[in-house]
C-alpha cells in the first residue's frame, strides 16, 4: 500500500521557520512507521533527521508526535492506518526542537539525574546480594518497564505550560527507588519531590498512563509518591 507522510521539518541553522514536507512511500502491512522513516531517509530525503537505535521498543530513542499524539515509531504498524490517510509526524512537544524530530533531551535527564536514580545504602553491603521477596519486587516491577521514552512528559499538560515541573518520568524512576525494600534514601527523596515543582505538580490528567508505551500506570504511581510523602510526614508528627 501506499502511504503518505506530512513530516515537520525544521534545521535551525538554514531554515527561518518550520515547515511540513510531503513524502510518499509503499509500505508492507506488517511494515513499522520506523521502517517508513528509514525508507525515506534512505531512499527520498537523506537531510530528514530523527532518532533510532533498537528498533524493538527497548531503547526510548523514536519517542514523536504521530497523528498529534507521543508515540514510539517502532511500535506503530502500517496496517494500523489507512492508505489514504496522511499520517502526521511532528517533535515530542516540551523539548526544544535541535532539527527536524530531533529535540534536546538534555533537561528531561537533568530533572531525570535530579531524583537519585540509583540505590541509597546506609549499612554496609553485605556479603552476598541484598535480597528481596518476590512480593516486594511486584511493589515497583511496573515501573522498570521504563525506557525513559519521554513521551509521558511531552504529553502532559502540565508540563506543556510549566517548565520547571519534574515530569511523570521522573516520578516514575521515584517511585522505582521508594517501594524499593533494599532502598534507604526515602527521606532524601521525599525532600526533592515534596514541592509544587516535584510530586505535588501532577494535576492528574492521565495523559502520560494513555501514551506510555510500555503501559506503566504512571498517574497511580505518582498518586502512591503522594501518599508516601503525606504518611511520612504524618509518622514524624
Ligand atoms: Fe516512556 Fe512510559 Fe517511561 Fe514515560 S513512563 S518515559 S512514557 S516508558
Ligand atoms: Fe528503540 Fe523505538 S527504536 S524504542
Amino acid at each position: 500500500m501506499i502511504l503518505k507522510f506530512k513530516i515537520f521539518r525544521f534545521d535551525p541553522v538554514k531554515d527561518e521557520k518550520p515547515y511540513y514536507q510531503n513524502f510518499e512511500i509503499e509500505a508492507g502491512a506488517s511494515d513499522r512507521l520506523l521502517d517508513c522513516l528509514n525508507r525515506i531517509r534512505w531512499e527520498q530525503d537523506p537531510t530528514l533527521a530523527f532518532r533510532m537505535s533498537c528498533g524493538h521498543g527497548i531503547c526510548g530513542s523514536d519517542g514523536m508526535r504521530i497523528n498529534g499524539k507521543s508515540a514510539l515509531a517502532c511500535q506503530k504498524l502500517v496496517k494500523d492506518f489507512k492508505e489514504d490517510e496522511e499520517i502526521l509526524i511532528e517533535p515530542l512537544q516540551v523539548f526544544r526542537v535541535v532539527r527536524d524530530l530531533v529535540v534536546d533531551m538534555d533537561p528531561f535527564f537533568e530533572k531525570y539525574n535530579s531524583i537519585k536514580p540509583y540505590l541509597i545504602t546506609k549499612a554496609h553491603a553485605p556479603e552476598r546480594e541484598r535480597l528481596q521477596s518476590v512480593e516486594e519486587h511486584r511493589k515497583y516491577e511496573d515501573a522498570i518497564r521504563c525506557i525513559l521514552c519521554a513521551c509521558c512528559t511531552a504529553s502532559c499538560p502540565v508540563n506543556q505550560e510549566i517548565e520547571a515541573f519534574i515530569g511523570p518520568a521522573a516520578l516514575v524512576r521515584a517511585f522505582r527507588y521508594l517501594f524499593d525494600s533494599r532502598d534507604e534514601g526515602n527521606q532524601e527523596r521525599i525532600a526533592l519531590l515534596d514541592h509544587e515543582d516535584g510530586a505535588w505538580g501532577c494535576k492528574t490528567k492521565w495523559r502520560c498512563t494513555r501514551v506510555c508505551p510500555k503501559e506503566i500506570p504512571v498517574t497511580k504511581e505518582i498518586f502512591e509518591i503522594k501518599k508516601c510523602i503525606l504518611e511520612s510526614k504524618k509518622s514524624k508528627k
